[in-house]
């Protein structure tokens, strides 16, 4: 089972700010996410061609949770140097395509963020159109709402591998969180807020490596 890459969320609402994080976390992380919140802040072209200026050999996902017109949404992160974007579930299975195409054109690849309503018939169908990534998903609202991870959190994880996908894992993640997954071939942890609004973000993510050297 290969080892989970840590990934970090920019959920920051300026570039300014999201930069102070990666000047101190790039390099302890695998890959730098363009957040949802600070693309819709400062524009996903501008975050994606501003992180690979400074950052040539991350992972670079635009997590743009793209509902629509896959081929131009999709044409704007990747020209730019996007290696991965995100799409969402409940996205028509032809704006999935249409931005895997685009995808493909840069050898890049589409993540499919899995929040509220879908079934494991949607993934058969993700994966018949090549769909080889998900993101598995505790939404911010949800959290702060209460909700848990559980055993069918899990059980819907490990099924999506089964299946084929490369499985990210996240929403509000810390590193005592990881445990939960042991056993799991989880693609990446995606942590934001645990990571940026540390006091010491750099001994947070060692804590996430060193829990991931544990039960990977
Ligand atoms: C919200 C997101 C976040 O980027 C992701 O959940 C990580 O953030 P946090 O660890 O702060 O929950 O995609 O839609």
């Amino acid at each position: 089972m290969s080892r989970p890459l840590l990934q970090v969320a920019l959920d920051h609402l300026s570039l300014t700010e999201a930069l102070k994080t990666t000047r101190v976390l790039a390099s302890e992380v695998d890959v730098l996410e363009g957040g949802t919140i600070l693309c819709y802040a400062e524009g996903a072209p501008r975050v994606v061609s501003t992180l690979r200026a400074l950052y040539p050999d991350h992972i670079i996902l635009a997590d743009l949770k793209a509902a629509d017109a896959g081929t131009v949404v999709a044409r704007q992160v990747f020209e730019q140097g996007a290696t991965w974007m995100t799409v969402i579930c409940s996205a028509p299975y032809a704006t999935m395509e249409a931005a895997k195409r685009v995808a493909d054109e840069y050898d890049g690849d589409i993540q499919v963020e899995l929040y509220g309503d879908w079934t494991f018939e949607h993934a058969q169908q993700w994966r018949k159109i090549g769909l080889t990534q998900a993101i598995y998903h505790r939404g911010r609202d949800a959290q702060a709402a209460g909700q848990k991870w559980g055993d069918e959190d899990l059980s819907k994880i490990r099924k999506l591998s089964e299946m084929g996908f490369g499985v990210s894992v996240t929403g509000g993640l810390n590193p005592e969180d990881l445990s939960l997954f042991k056993g799991i071939p989880v693609r990446c942890f995606i942590a934001g807020r645990s990571l940026s609004e540390a006091d010491d973000p750099v001994a947070v993510a060692a804590a996430f490596h060193t829990e991931i050297e544990r039960y990977w």
